[in-house]
């Protein structure tokens, strides 16, 4: 059994069978599924797990309780990657109290038919729950990711238990060669990103605490260089840049509108721009471009007319952008139609919403295949958008 400290153990599991997490993310390197308990002179279960792996985590609590009997199960959050086992728990363990927000409570009778406030603890924000040298101290994460979500600290080993927070794609079993930021990014703007505002108010909360240990949902615990994960998810909640460059996104139906979008890639490299990424949005990963397009605070969107629209791929990639609060950005625009092209006032009229963003002023309109003019006007934007 994974040991955290001398009492916190490690009894999550890694799920290399899923399909697609949450109903739509691909996961290449499948999940991991995070629980911990704490072993003190009352002993504390941190979470459970999703429903196809109950058996395998009750086996895991077991091994770690080594013949104790579980005190509490605190509930951080209860979408059912993490609560499927509470059934199980509770009728395994009828003497455990269950310690959640009342919102939990309300989500347990939900999904499960119990009401199980009769055994529970209501945790309010500052509550705090004595274990022996351990005592959680509760703070409540309304939608970080859901409105029910508490974390909980624990002054003894300054452990941070941080729910869905810092949490990651990815079995912990897997080998992780491109580094945390690349799926704790596209899982923290697929996931959690309309809520910037409310994950900055947990941060704050957090700054006031001495966290050496973050032991989240999903994902590897971190205990080394905690300030570079937490001012990354400053910078991603605050809607910043957090890399100097442009993202370009396109959709292309014969190839015209893919050939502006390279050459912008092209020109922009040669002008010198720090770092350039291009997705063709009909074969590349949707959450991918997403996370992208956060992370760079210049973008350019080159697409075709479609159905007096745009191309079906673009505008669920502007959807994806607006419905997560996308702000704080440039953006450039590059159009194509053979007979009537409207996508450059769509896509404008889509994003006009945003916050503290401003358009390029050099439109790009291709009547089918660039001419000499379009590639002046692309050379213009790439300067522009410099
Ligand atoms: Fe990992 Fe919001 O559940």
């Amino acid at each position: 059994m994974n040991s955290i400290t001398r009492d916190i153990r490690y009894i999550g599991v890694n799920d290399h069978e899923i399909d697609l997490f949450e109903g739509m993310y691909v996961v290449p390197n499948g999940m991991a599924y995070n629980s911990y308990v704490i072993l003190d002179e009352k002993t504390a279960v941190m979470d459970t797990t999703d429903r196809h792996f109950v058996d395998a985590w009750l086996d895991n609590l077991a091994a770690a309780l080594d013949g104790r009997k579980p005190d509490y199960l605190v509930v951080h959050h209860m979408e059912p990657d993490h609560s499927a086992g509470i059934e199980a728990f509770v009728k395994k363990y009828p003497e455990a109290q269950v310690v959640a927000t009342a919102k939990a409570f309300t989500m347990m009778k939900n999904f499960t038919g119990l009401d199980l406030t009769a055994r529970g603890i209501t945790a309010k924000e500052g509550d705090t729950l004595p274990l022996g040298a351990h005592t959680l101290h509760f703070i409540t994460a309304p939608m970080v990711h859901w409105p029910e979500v508490m974390m909980s600290y624990d002054a003894a080993d300054k452990a941070l238990f941080s729910a869905d927070a810092f949490g990651k794609f990815g079995a912990l079993d897997a080998v992780d060669e491109e580094g945390w930021a690349c799926e704790a990014r596209r899982y923290y703007f697929g996931i959690v990103g309309k809520y910037g505002a409310q994950v900055q108010a947990v941060l704050k909360k957090a700054a006031a605490l001495d966290i050496q240990i973050i032991c989240p949902l999903h994902g590897p615990v971190l205990q080394e260089d905690l300030g570079y994960y937490l001012d990354l998810y400053n910078t991603w909640s605050s809607y910043g840049t957090e890399t100097e460059g442009v993202a370009v996104f396109y959709t292309s139906v014969y190839g015209h509108t893919k050939a502006a979008a390279e050459l912008l890639a092209e020109k922009l490299k040669e002008l010198g721009c720090p770092k350039v990424a291009v997705s063709d949005l009909a074969r590349d990963d949707m959450a991918e471009a997403v996370e992208d397009a956060f992370r760079y605070g210049k973008i350019v969107l080159a697409t075709t007319t479609y159905n007096a629209d745009i191309f079906p791929f673009m505008r669920e990639f502007i959807e994806h952008l607006t419905e997560r609060g996308y702000q704080n950005r440039k953006i450039g625009l590059i159009e194509n139609g053979s007979w009537a092209p409207t996508a450059a006032k769509v896509m404008k009229g889509m994003l006009e919403g945003c916050k503290n963003t401003t358009f390029a002023e050099t439109e790009v309109k291709i009547l089918s295949a660039m001419t000499e003019e379009n590639k002046a006007q692309i050379e213009q934007l790439a300067k522009e958008m410099l």
